[in-house]
């Protein structure tokens, strides 16, 4: 048995990491155009002024997208484009923006996964208090009214949050990505209980006012533990692991994924967090746990553990030298099989991998190509796994790869590239690279190329 007959075969992208366009059109400010103006914010001093100037650009990358052969297409929606002040008056010229978008895709018949909330937040909600204000759940289901009312008729697959663990803990308590702040566990943990809550306002409106019948889900970062070996006791520790909410950060998965599907925060945070954390109503977690019909999550790699001998998790150190990707982030393809794994068994849902890929150095050879041999070996040696998966029963939605093309890579800015598609910054020229039609011919196979 392979990919199933209806799996979604995509690549992602993100809103501020390729539109550009920033001050266009009547599009307000984001975090993002904020932070990126702050000296040392982003590593190379860039923004997303441009970036992949995608907002002038956009047929043409539909049709790559087209060309690449995919049947879906994830990105984001700019919060602040549609609704300046996040709130209020709507820009009717930033909805025709998306409007055009998803009539585009479809024509070409690649199916829109629009994605709520990438990081793109507005600025004048920020200063009312963005998401430490109690309001804010409210602001972003008045958010999700305006789009669902417009894009409903032809969007029927919606993600609420992109990884929370992300813009909670490093936007609002390492201070590394917009809005730059370093809070206290106690108002960190109580931004990311009104972002969780803002994800169930949302999935309520999306389910009451969508014109058709729609698939929803909420897209965290699947944090991950990987056994060393196949004996029943690293897998249980690998298991104990994925699950454990054991350090002072935001960087894991039970305490964001447990109340959205489970309806409850788990145990082991709560007691860890005892000290800081703010009131939690029952009827909020109520709220929080929507029914969704997928559990979406990215996935790049995965920590490496075996039981210990006091019958805990213990992480193995990889060997020097072990395969990394250009971020230094470890390869490690079992992740996608482990992943689905784990997070089936405990939440019970079609998984869905809604990133997944590797920055590498590419660069153009004299041929006019971008001969990126490493992605497609990390690719292939991914996907099997994510396959392997399947063979054994466990329901697979689909996959997206980061990303359709090089673009903004947040703090880090335009040095690493993650794309499918080579993007040159200067003449913004598009290349597609080898691991792009490599993907292509995977998908045409429904996966049956991967060997
Ligand atoms: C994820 C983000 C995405 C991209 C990749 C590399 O954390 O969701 O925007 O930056 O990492």
């Amino acid at each position: 048995m392979c990919f199933p007959k209806s799996f979604l075969w995509g690549a992602a992208t993100a809103s501020y990491q390729i539109e550009g366009a920033v001050q266009e059109d009547g599009k307000g400010l984001s975090v993002w155009d904020v932070c990126c103006k702050k000296p040392g914010f982003i590593k190379d001093g860039s923004s997303g002024d441009i970036a992949c100037d995608h907002y002038h650009r956009m047929e043409e990358d539909v049709e790559i997208m087209h060309q690449l052969g995919l049947n879906t297409y994830r990105f984001s929606l700019s919060w602040p484009r549609i609704l300046p002040e996040g709130t209020g008056t709507v820009n009717p010229k930033g909805l025709d923006f998306y409007n055009r978008l998803v009539d585009a895709l479809l024509e070409k018949g690649i199916t829109p996964y629009v994605t709520l909330f990438h990081w793109d937040y507005p600025h004048a909600l920020f200063q009312k208090g963005g998401w430490l204000n109690r309001d804010s759940s409210d602001w972003f289901a008045e958010y999700t009214h305006v789009v669902v009312q417009a894009l409903s008729d032809r969007v029927s697959h919606w993600l609420t949050h992109n990884e929370p663990q992300c813009f909670i803990g490093a936007g609002h308590y390492l201070g590394i990505h917009a809005p730059g702040l370093k809070l206290g566990l106690q108002d960190a943990l109580a931004a990311g209980h009104n972002a969780l809550l803002a994800h169930g306002k949302a999935v309520q409106v999306i389910r009451s006012e969508s014109r058709q019948p729609c698939e929803v889900g909420f897209n965290s970062v699947g944090v991950l533990a990987c056994p060393a070996t196949h004996k029943q006791e690293d897998i249980a520790a690998a298991r104990q692991e994925t699950f454990a909410v054991h350090s002072l950060g935001f960087m894991n998965s039970a305490w964001w994924m447990d109340p959205v599907y489970l309806g409850h925060y788990p145990q082991d945070g709560l007691e860890l967090f005892a000290p800081w954390l703010p009131k939690i109503d029952p009827q909020d977690l109520k709220t929080i746990c929507q029914p969704l019909d997928v559990f979406a999550a990215n996935i790049y790699n995965g920590g490496i553990v075996k039981m210990g001998a006091q019958g805990t998790a213990e992480p193995v150190k990889p060997e020097p030298g072990a395969q990394r990707t250009a971020m230094g982030w470890p390869v490690t393809p079992e992740a996608l099989y482990w992943g689905a794994k784990f997070f089936y068994e405990r939440y019970k849902k079609p998984i869905l991998i809604a990133e997944n890929g590797m920055a590498n150095l590419d660069w153009v050879t004299a041929d006019g190509k971008v001969h990126d041999i490493q992605r497609i070996s990390f690719l292939n040696r991914y996907l099997k796994e994510y396959r392997r998966a399947a063979q054994e029963g466990i329901p697979l939605r689909g996959y997206f790869c980061w990303s359709l093309m090089d673009n903004f890579e947040w703090a880090e800015g335009y040095d690493p590239r993650f794309g499918l598609v080579y993007v040159d910054y200067k003449t913004q020229k598009r290349i597609v690279k080898d691991s792009g039609y490599w993907f292509r011919d995977v998908i045409r196979s429904n996966g049956e190329s991967l060997g």
